[in-house]
């Protein structure tokens, strides 16, 4: 037993080094593939031996299924804003108050004003034991179980660290990341997010952690807070942060005098377009923490610290139209047009609005002279209109009543902010758009197809359904312009490996609207076969925790359509891999056995002890009758379900003692 605790402590520390040098320090030290070696180890480990269960273990940065309301917490010392400056004479005031104030020299560090969401978090004897949203900033969001699944912020603290600690920070989403989660919004039928600051806020309060972990999150600290340790200053407790294994920015800088903070100030002004990630201003800090103390807050901010915001740069045009684009669900995404002008350094000619609402709000006619805004972000938006300079009989923009591209009068679905056209089997675009989707790296990567050939295909003829890339015969491409017999054979020979493709991959691929690559995987775990998931009814995909009432309805209305119902069996009857593999089980200890699980577990989810019990052989039932042989109770479990288990003489069993049956046998 012994030797394993160990063997579970040594691959612990190894994975949080890795995670270290991997999310901290950008400088990976071993390769992905024995990363996913070492954790699957751990997690194998972990399941057999519970008893070391640790709610910090590298393992935990995956998430869980677990649905949950987040519980409030009130912050320990309130978590205030700073007061705003934006222009040089207010940050020339705040110098001079401070000058009059402390009547000696100080510093001012200067830092990056990141552009996220306020997170706090609090460590007991190196332990990351909560993580909370500001809120009002008196009250927050207890959000420790979505913090734990962003990789740069470590669960467990190395060095000399204080007994108990808590830090500030920023949660942020890189630009890269965002723009990648929006491309697959767009493409599965949502609606993106504005700005990296609303997609990082919006992942952290995801009900599912599981979730969270796929969302590109990152976190920079910024404040240090603990009675333990005399710091001098807030760069040493930067530093010393640093070396405890937190992502502390590399930009700050100790400033002496006022100019020295304008040339900070200009020089990030200029270079922010050169960081990965947005930041909307500058924070001055004095740096002297006895300073600080001697100084104090206001009922809202600091005394000692003060921000300044970048102005977003402004420009104004003329909208000359607007486009409405039609993409593979038939969302209809209105774009505008305008007069070219330069903005921020780029010549800009279209704006994004996102949806009909935006156009309402400003009440937009065509030939309006528009304010077009580009903040950190880089598709520059519409914030404005000036009425005075509307022309004579200009035209209110009005969201067209049919699709652009084929005539179909659009619909909108109560409480969504997007048109779709619905004729989904006669729009061109969105046909195009889903044989593009499936043939696509994440869903069938068929690599020797690309947009072009897709569009080519189609313009013959020769496709119009996802199923028709499987009828597809070597001398139908040999008499398309530039196939030569090379690359004709090439598409054949992808179109052919592509049948290996995985279930979940498969399911993705199908292009149900909602339907990103997560959500397929989870459907795919609930429904292991597509007869399953075809006759699913709404109750049923409703009991998966992820899965809302949009999604449910989405996979409902698929698979009510003929056509789509076609297509599925068609592609089954090509060798397509429409059912998970069998996985080959952990151990055989539950062999024979079924279950019936019910209430809530303190070290596993419902979804975690399913799988558990499946992978050692046992079978889950949904109802507890004579054939069952154990019910797992935990917390808050019905008492029709205790009754009718007393009544048939089902044994029933504590979460441990499951395990003890799975460890008892199993090597
Ligand atoms: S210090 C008591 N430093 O800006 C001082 N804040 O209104 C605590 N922010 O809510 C804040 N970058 O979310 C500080 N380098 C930085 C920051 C920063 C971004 C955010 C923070 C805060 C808001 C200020």
């Amino acid at each position: 037993m012994e030797e394993v605790k160990k063997q579970i402590d040594e691959l612990r520390s190894f994975l949080h080094a890795q995670n270290y040098n991997y999310y901290v320090l950008n400088n990976p030290v071993i390769s992905d593939q024995e990363f996913d070696m070492k954790m699957k180890e751990l997690q194998a480990l972990e399941a057999l031996h519970p008893e070391f269960a640790d709610p910090n273990s590298p393992t935990q940065r995956v998430g869980s299924d677990i649905s949950m309301s987040f519980a409030q917490v009130t912050h320990e010392r309130p978590m205030l804003s700073l007061g705003n400056t934006y222009n040089e004479q207010e940050i020339r005031d705040f110098w001079l108050r401070l000058d009059k104030q402390l009547a000696r020299p100080f510093e001012i560090v200067c830092e990056l004003k990141f552009d996220g969401t306020a997170i706090s978090l609090i460590y007991e004897n190196g332990e990351l034991v909560r993580a909370a949203t500001r809120g009002n900033g008196v009250v927050g969001d207890d959000v420790t179980r979505n913090v734990k699944t962003i990789r740069s912020i470590p669960l467990k603290l190395t060095g000399d660290y204080p007994a108990r600690l808590e830090m500030r920070g920023e949660i942020i989403m890189p630009r890269a990341g965002f723009e990648a989660l929006n491309n697959q919004r767009i493409e599965i039928g949502e609606i993106p997010f504005a700005n990296p600051r609303n997609a990082a806020a919006g992942s952290l309060k995801l009900q599912s952690s599981s979730m969270v972990a796929q969302r590109p999150l990152d976190c920079i600290l910024y404040y240090v807070l603990t009675d333990d340790i005399d710091f001098e200053t807030h760069t040493q407790s930067l530093d010393m942060a640093k070396n405890w294994g937190f992502k502390i920015s590399p930009h700050y800088k100790l400033c002496k005098s006022i100019d020295d903070i304008f040339d900070y100030i200009n020089h990030w002004a200029e270079k922010r377009e050169t960081l990965p990630y947005d930041i909307d201003g500058i924070v001055f800090k004095v740096n002297n923490l006895a300073m600080q103390q001697e100084l104090g807050f206001t009922a809202k901010n600091p005394r000692w610290a003060i921000s300044y915001k970048f102005k977003a740069e402004q420009a104004h045009s003329r909208l000359l139209s607007i486009a409405y684009q039609v993409g593979r669900t038939g969302v209809v995404t209105p774009v505008a047009n305008m007069e070219p002008v330069q903005l921020a350094g780029t010549v800009v000619r279209r704006a994004s609005l996102h949806n009909a609402d935006i156009i309402d709000t400003l009440q937009l006619h065509v030939g309006d002279t528009v304010v077009v805004e580009k903040g950190g972000e880089i598709i520059p938006k519409i914030v404005g209109i000036d009425e005075e300079l509307r022309p004579e009989g200009a035209q209110p923009v009005e969201f067209p009543k049919v699709c652009p591209e084929c005539g179909t009068p659009l619909v909108r679905i109560e409480g969504e902010a997007a048109h779709y056209c619905p004729n989904i089997t006669g729009c061109k675009p969105q046909i195009t758009g889903r044989l593009i989707h499936f043939v696509s790296r994440k869903a069938m990567n068929i690599e020797s197809i690309g947009e072009e050939t897709v569009e080519l295909l189609f313009e013959r003829k020769l496709i119009s359904s996802i199923s028709d890339f499987y009828r597809l015969k070597l001398e139908d491409l040999l008499y398309l312009d530039g196939f030569a017999y090379k690359s004709a054979e090439n598409v054949i020979r992808g179109i052919e490996e592509s049948k290996k493709v995985p279930y979940p991959r498969v399911l993705f691929a199908l292009g149900i609207r909602f339907v990103g690559e997560t959500t397929a995987k989870i459907l795919a775990k609930a429904f292991p076969n597509i007869t399953l998931l075809a006759n699913a009814s709404k109750e049923q995909l409703l009991e998966i925790e992820e899965i809302g009432d949009r999604i449910a309805q989405s996979v409902i209305d698929y698979f009510a359509n003929l056509e789509n119902l076609k297509t599925v069996t068609e592609l089954r009857d090509f060798g397509l891999q429409m059912e998970q593999s069998a996985k080959t089980p952990d151990s055989t200890a539950l062999a024979g056995k079924s279950f019936v699980i019910s209430g809530t577990f303190a070290n596993h989810s419902r979804d975690e002890l399913k799988e558990l019990i499946e992978n050692n052989g046992g079978k889950m039932l949904s109802g507890i009758s004579s054939k069952t042989d154990y019910l797992v109770a935990g917390e808050n479990m019905g008492p029709a379900k205790l009754e009718k288990a007393s009544k048939l003489n089902v044994p029933i069993i504590s979460e441990d003692k499951l395990m003890d049956l799975i460890n008892n046998t199993a090597k």
